[in-house]
């Protein structure tokens, strides 16, 4: 294996360094959707106008390769179809797996072992091995070919009680800070190893350019560079880098980007919607994470349930193969979404040679997928799905579990790091998740500089987020929905605790109500307050308006302020949302995104040291623009913040003043330093 290349100049780590510091990343914005029914051809795709990877982060190998070619010789064609087809584990047993030699299953969302969402680390550990090992059973006929196991390890390894859940991809995209996405891509793929897990379906790198999409949380951010960056970093980070020792095994992971191509390009930001951009955004902006994936080696890529022009991507052969994997020279797999493929015309769940025949590699087969099975068998052997291709995709499903060391890898039980069970939400990833969520923090505003509280005031904690860790960490989390009580989460700490702990500590008085009702008048107020969990289209809505008319949220920021209680707002959100009034409602607003388990990063940069001296300074800035009202998200739409901004203790008094005038009359547009605004 040698040195990744990368294929662009603006991919050069200068590059990103530069396009970072500059901003210039930020003109993600697409043109104008085209007329509501494409017409004939507004689909085909032109894979000559996409760049060439100079050459592959991987490099072809010979021995591997003969290894796989007396694989195909002698696996017989039923077993072949069992590799392409990955189950859900709430549907399937180890016996399925060794009786139609699946080549993977998953866990999705909401399919933990047993049917229980808390079930033990440990009893996933032990689930590992059993699928493992039936897939290595020979007993009746059939080569040993050791199954992926694969979970949406997201947010951190979210689906197992005592992970570390760091923040969602949208607050690490504010930190900008790539390095510590490498870290946290590390530290999860460590967490995955501890159960087993050889597979993560991540990192998402969607450059979502409408906020009202319910996965615009999975996005670390409307602009293509900055995705682009991140994608590199977090697949680094889970898989090893190409060019050293590890690759694929021992602490590291596979890594898959998703979802390919164009899901935050649909139309009104509609899940699993209609991506009407012309050819050169979809290649330039939404293409751009793929990419830099590819140079750094990701292994898997996930078809996306979007369509492109009308088409559906999971049956877009031009897409699929003519520019993945001719021209962008992808050589490992793409896998399904959740039965995504149902989607194309003339399929159904249990049956579609067309998805196979456009590209896909492995279906993702969350129900009857034993039909499955049965039909695309019967496909093969009537021609309509060709032996060559499904050779193909079998020989990339081989190939990457090969580069990962899947044959000698041993039972997952016996693998590095597994059965450690110290190692979820361990002191050290939790630290990390405590900086991410420090660094995620994006300041918009900061009247009569009321922040950095000092530790020694009377505190009241206030608002439906102050102590709920289900609130604060969203969907992906433990469940598809998320929505967990706190005692589901013994590893992680509500903000509200934090707070406590800073404010006891140095002998202040510490109290949470969540009504905001005290019997002490307090000195200040931390409102924490924001969106529920939810995931994928159930978190989608038409409009960005927070809490339509005066909502609870802001009757309890006024309720404080008429009683001359100074306010800091803490909003926890999976975007940008329109909360004009609820900004003018408070003194101090902190947009908080979804920070994970670790609350406590948010009294860190709230309050300063006993002396009044700041101890963490905000670093974060936006990592998409902030909406100027209630229902613009169009192309033209006026941001109230623009991409990038985000203040500082440090910052002037004219960027402050600039902020005050924001009102809901005058959504005063605010420069970054760079000037022009979009
Ligand atoms: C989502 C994917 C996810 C898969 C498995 C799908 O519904 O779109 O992002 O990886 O489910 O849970
Ligand atoms: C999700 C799965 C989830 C399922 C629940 C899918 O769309 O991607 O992860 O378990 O819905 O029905």
């Amino acid at each position: 294996m040698r040195q990744a290349r990368t294929m662009h100049s603006s991919h050069t780590v200068a590059g990103i360094a530069l396009a970072l510091a500059l901003g210039t990343g930020a003109c993600a914005r697409t043109e104008r959707v085209h007329p509501p029914t494409p017409s004939d051809g507004a689909s085909t795709v032109h894979p000559e106008r996409w760049p060439v990877p100079s050459r592959p982060a991987i490099d072809a190998d010979a021995a591997l390769e003969s290894r796989i070619d007396d694989l195909l010789r002698t696996l017989r064609v039923e077993d072949k179809v069992g590799q392409i087809i990955q189950a859900d584990v709430a549907v399937t047993t180890p016996e399925d797996v060794r009786r139609y030699r699946l080549g993977s299953v998953l866990s999705g969302g909401d399919s933990a072992p047993g049917g229980d969402d808390l079930a033990p680390a440990r009893v996933w550990l032990e689930a590992a091995d059993a699928y493992y090992l039936a897939s290595m059973n020979t007993s009746h006929g059939g080569h040993a070919i050791p199954l992926l196991w694969a979970v949406d390890a997201v947010h951190g390894h979210n689906n197992i009680v005592s992970a570390t859940l760091f923040p969602h991809n949208i607050g690490l995209g504010a930190t900008r800070n790539v390095e510590l996405i490498r870290r946290i891509g590390a530290a999860t793929a460590r967490e995955l190893r501890v159960t087993g897990h050889d597979w993560t379906f991540a990192p998402t790198v969607a450059v979502a350019q409408d906020v009202r999409w319910g996965r615009t949380y999975e996005s670390y951010s409307q602009d293509p560079a900055l995705v682009s960056a991140y994608a590199t970093a977090m697949i680094e980070g889970l898989q090893g880098r190409p060019d050293e020792p590890g690759l694929l095994r021992g602490a590291h992971v596979i890594a898959s980007a998703k979802h390919f191509i164009g899901d935050g390009a649909t139309l009104g930001g509609r899940d699993q919607g209609d991506s009407r951009v012309s050819e050169a955004t979809l290649r330039d902006v939404h293409g751009a994470p793929y990419r830099a994936a590819l140079a750094s080696g990701v292994q898997t890529i996930m078809a996306s349930f979007s369509s492109w022009q009308g088409a559906k991507v999971h049956g877009h052969k031009g897409l699929l193969t003519d520019v993945l994997k001719t021209r962008m020279g992808f050589d490992g797999f793409i896998v399904g979404d959740w039965s995504a493929h149902e989607q194309l015309a003339g399929c159904t769940s249990t049956s579609c040679a067309a998805a196979i025949n456009a590209g896909l590699d492995m279906f993702m087969a969350p129900g009857d997928w034993k039909a499955l099975h049965a039909n695309t068998l019967a496909q093969v052997r009537s021609g309509s799905l060709p032996m060559a291709r499904l050779d193909d995709a079998v020989r990339r499903i081989l190939r990457v579990k090969l580069r990962a060391g899947l044959f000698d890898a041993g039972t997952p039980s016996s693998r590095p790091l597994a059965g450690q069970f110290a190692l979820l939400g361990a002191a050290e990833h939790r630290a990390l998740a405590r900086q991410a969520v420090r660094e995620s923090l994006v300041l918009l505003k900061n009247d009569d500089a009321l922040l950095p509280l000092r530790p020694t005031m009377n505190v009241l904690v206030a608002g439906p987020g102050a102590d709920s860790i289900a609130m604060q960490s969203g969907g992906w989390t433990l469940s598809w929905q998320g929505g967990q009580p706190n005692s589901a989460f013994p590893n992680a700490e509500s903000i509200w605790r934090g707070v406590e702990t800073v404010v006891a500590a140095a002998g202040g008085r510490v109290a949470l109500d969540v009504q905001g009702d005290f019997t002490t008048k307090p000195d200040v107020a931390i409102v924490v307050f924001g969106e529920a969990p939810y995931a994928e289209w159930r978190g989608d809505r038409a409009s960005l308006d927070h809490q339509p008319g005066e909502g609870s949220d802001l009757r309890l920021l006024k309720k404080l302020r008429t009683l001359d209680i100074p306010v800091v707002a803490v909003f926890l959100s999976g975007r940008p949302l329109w909360i004009t009034p609820e900004l003018d409602a408070s003194d101090a607003f902190v947009a908080a995104w979804l920070p994970g388990s670790e609350g406590g990063g948010i009294a860190d940069v709230l309050f300063a040291d006993g002396d009044g001296r700041v101890r963490h300074d905000f670093k974060g800035k936006l990592s998409f623009d902030w909406p100027g009202a209630p229902t613009d998200r169009g192309v033209d739409a006026q941001p109230l913040y623009a991409y990038g901004f985000g203040l500082h203790y440090t910052s002037s008094a004219a960027e402050r003043a600039l902020l005050r005038s924001a009102t809901p009359q005058r959504s005063t547009r605010i420069r970054t330093s760079q000037g022009e605004p979009r």
